[in-house]
């Protein structure tokens, strides 16, 4: 068996960040979503990887490499413009040959991980196996047409949906697939759907397999998704403090302070993060808190957040729920008059008490 990775695409939902930065390579816990994904491939035994890239396919290729470092033999296929999931099958034919494969999508955290599905897909080859999550607004995903318990057909963010069991982004398919992907047209948002994809397959007949999960899924598409994402993540946490720490600082619970960290007078409840070189002085850190590397916290409070690489945050009383891109500075105002004095980028969101 072989997998798919989808990392192209466009990530509007989550800018200012992907602005800068794939949307893939955003991390929880201090390492990119894209890590998540490979490891779990690695995982399922599966040593073939083509990785669909577009725009970002450098940040992909410097985050990723060769995927030696994950057990990965990785191919990369690039994509001209984001044209659809079944456009990434239709692209990677060639490497996936007549070969079964996972098709992950580089953005979506599965915890459960791959080795179930897989095994499952090996005991019965279908022609598909999908899985879907019950979720409370399904709207933002595809979703599933059932019928008596059967999977009939799937529909791609409907307005009103017909059940509530979204496709959650991970797919095992067989050879069939490729018949059709060259089938289908592109749909009204001109993508080549891989939901229409999979309907041609149930219409012509073909044996389609779904499994619901319990496990947590997350398509990291917005804030919300990637501090919960986060927060998932950091549930898994082992204590581990190889940064420094003064007397007066206190590290309570499941928290890794990494190596050149530097705790002064602060305190951090786990689980949390705090990575290379960062430093704290007065600070507090609360629960689900990922801080990257290279960051100064002074005097402020923070939980439930994500700051990335190098920022800086002075003298702020808390944030919390917050995404904080790289190279970020937050402090107050000296100067008169009192004001919000603001250097905001594109398309970013900033919400005050
Ligand atoms: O996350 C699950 C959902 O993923 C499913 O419920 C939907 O049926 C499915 O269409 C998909 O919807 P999204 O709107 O979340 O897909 P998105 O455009 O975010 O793309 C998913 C990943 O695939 C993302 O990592 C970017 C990558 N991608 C996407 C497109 C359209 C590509 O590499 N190339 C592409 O052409």
């Amino acid at each position: 068996m072989k997998a798919l990775v989808l990392a192209g695409g466009s990530g509007t939902r989550l800018r200012p960040i992907t602005h800068t930065s794939a949307k893939q390579l955003v991390p929880l816990a201090n390492r990119p979503i894209l890590y998540y994904c490979l490891e779990a491939i690695a995982a399922a035994g599966i040593r073939e990887v083509g990785i669909v890239v577009g725009d970002t396919a450098p940040m992909i290729h410097a985050a990723v490499g060769d995927g030696g470092e994950f057990g990965l033999e990785v191919t990369y296929i690039p994509q001209d413009a984001p044209r659809g999931l079944a456009h990434c099958v239709l692209i990677a034919a060639d490497f996936l040959g007549s070969d079964p494969f996972v098709m992950y999508l580089g953005d979506n955290l599965l915890v459960d991980g791959l080795t179930p599905i897989v095994e499952e897909f090996a005991a019965y080859e279908p022609d598909a196996l999908i899985l879907l999550k019950e979720v409370d607004d399904p709207r933002q995903f595809g979703v599933a047409v059932v019928e008596d318990g059967r999977v009939v057909g799937l529909v791609e963010k409907p307005a009103r949906p017909p059940s509530n069991l979204a496709l959650v982004g991970v797919y095992v398919f067989g050879a069939k697939i490729h018949e059709a992907v060259r089938a289908i047209e592109p749909s009204e948002r001109g993508e080549l759907e891989i939901t229409d994809a999979v309907e041609w397959l149930l219409r012509s007949g073909c044996d389609v397999r779904s499994k619901v999960i319990d496990g947590d899924w997350i398509d990291t598409g917005k804030r919300q998704d990637i501090l919960e994402a986060n927060r998932i993540v950091l549930d898994h946490l082992e204590r581990r403090v190889e940064g420094t720490a003064d007397p007066e600082t206190r590290i309570v619970g499941r928290v890794v302070v990494e190596p050149g960290a530097k705790l002064i007078r602060s305190e951090v409840r786990g689980p949390t993060i705090i990575g290379a070189d960062t430093c704290l002085v007065d600070s507090f850190v609360g629960p689900y808190s990922s801080i990257g590397e290279n960051c100064v916290l002074e005097d402020s409070e923070i939980d439930h957040s994500i700051i990335l690489a190098g920022s800086t945050v002075v003298g702020i009383r808390r944030i919390a729920d917050s995404l904080v891109g790289r190279e970020t500075s937050i402090r107050p105002s000296t100067e008169m008059p009192r004001a919000y004095r603001l250097m905001v980028g594109d398309h970013c969101e900033i919400t005050l008490p």
